[in-house]
């Protein structure tokens, strides 16, 4: 059993993806079987007697690992000396919206939880920013916590490395297991690249190249980049609530990588872009380097690149900054 408790906050806990997430956070599925640790949960204050409720239902698991539970509206109190940081809170999008348009409502947000890690949590503080716009809310986050190394903030993707992953195996007729090296690049949104170029795939025994086992380059070109960049308005609008159940699997897919193992393409300075990283066992991580980028993947990239830069100038704009 490892001795010392580690303190991890979930924002937004009183929300839909929480709802889904405490528990495997709870039962040590992110963070290790034998990790006993404090959740700290912080939502708004209206949302207080529901996060009640929440917190109940926790302690009604009984579970072994989980030591504590702080609920809180207060963030002096949320992110005191945090081992790991995963910030959900804030509004979803509803059909017909881009993920870009919540930045006005949600870039305050990462602002002010960016100077609560700054002032509050400790400087090694993993953070994994999960409400939208992701990326350019990680990047406010960041820049909001001078004294954090930039390295130690990262946003989720994984949830469309896990759609692109499962629509490969699904087309294959294989377990989502027997997929491996698809890349997202780029924005959480509809620009960003799910590439399949150095995607392996076991076909009954066999790796073969994504293209060799799927011979259709046209459908893995078009109609699959397009099914993973539009999964979440897919999902908006059968569901009328955006995703939680598979969210909140990405988010202990991504925190569990970093936490238990953990870059050169070019991009501009001052994003936060979502690479292929190789994450080592003192939890840096490393961009796999020296991939080889066509014609066809380098305006992909360069696309979701470009609407980046125009969401950080726009949330700068907001900020006043
Ligand atoms: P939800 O509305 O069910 O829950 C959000 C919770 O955040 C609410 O309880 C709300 O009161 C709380 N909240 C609002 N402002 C807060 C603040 N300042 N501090 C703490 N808590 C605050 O929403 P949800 O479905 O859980 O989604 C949350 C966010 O995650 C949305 O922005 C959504 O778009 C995003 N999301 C991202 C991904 C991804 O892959 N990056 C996937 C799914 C959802
Ligand atoms: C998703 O990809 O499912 C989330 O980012 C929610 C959304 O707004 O699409």
């Amino acid at each position: 059993m490892c001795s010392e408790q580690l303190r991890v906050l979930v924002t937004g806990a009183a929300g839909q993806i929480a709802y889904s997430l405490l528990f495997s956070i709870a039962k040590g599925d992110v963070f290790g079987k034998d990790q006993p640790i404090i959740l700290l949960l912080l939502d708004i204050t209206a949302m207080l007697p529901v996060l009640e409720g929440v917190v109940m239902e926790l302690q009604d698991c009984a579970l072994p690992l989980l030591r504590d539970i702080i609920a809180t509206d207060m963030e002096e109190v949320a992110f005191k000396d945090l081992d790991a940081a995963i910030l959900v809170g804030s509004m979803p999008r509803k059909e017909g919206m881009e993920r870009k348009d919540l930045l006005k409502a949600n870039v305050a947000i990462f602002k002010s939880q960016g100077s609560a890690l700054e002032k509050f949590s400790k400087k090694t503080v993993k953070v994994l920013v999960v409400g939208n716009p992701a990326n350019t809310n990680c990047l406010v986050a960041a820049k909001s916590a001078p004294s954090i190394p930039k390295a130690n903030f990262s946003c989720l993707t994984r949830l469309d490395h896990n759609r692109a992953r499962s629509q490969v195996a699904m087309r294959c007729g294989v377990p989502a297991t027997h997929v491996k090296n698809v890349i997202i690049w780029g924005n959480h949104s509809s620009t960003q690249y799910p590439d399949v170029h150095h995607c392996m795939v076991n076909m009954s025994g066999s790796e073969l190249t994504c293209f060799d086992a799927i011979k259709d380059e046209a459908w893995l070109k078009g109609e699959f980049i397009a099914t993973v960049q539009q999964r979440g308005a897919a999902v908006i609008k059968a569901r009328k609530l955006s995703s939680a159940m598979s969210a909140a699997k990405a988010i202990c897919d991504h925190m569990r990588d970093i936490w238990t193992v953990n870059y050169h393409y070019w991009v501009p300075d001052d994003l936060i872009y979502s690479f292929p990283v190789q994450i080592h066992k003192d939890k840096s991580w490393k961009i796999v380097d020296g991939l080889g980028i066509n014609s066809f993947s380098q305006t992909k990239m360069d696309a979701t690149a470009a609407e980046l830069m125009e969401e950080r100038d726009t949330a700068l704009a907001f900020l006043g900054v």
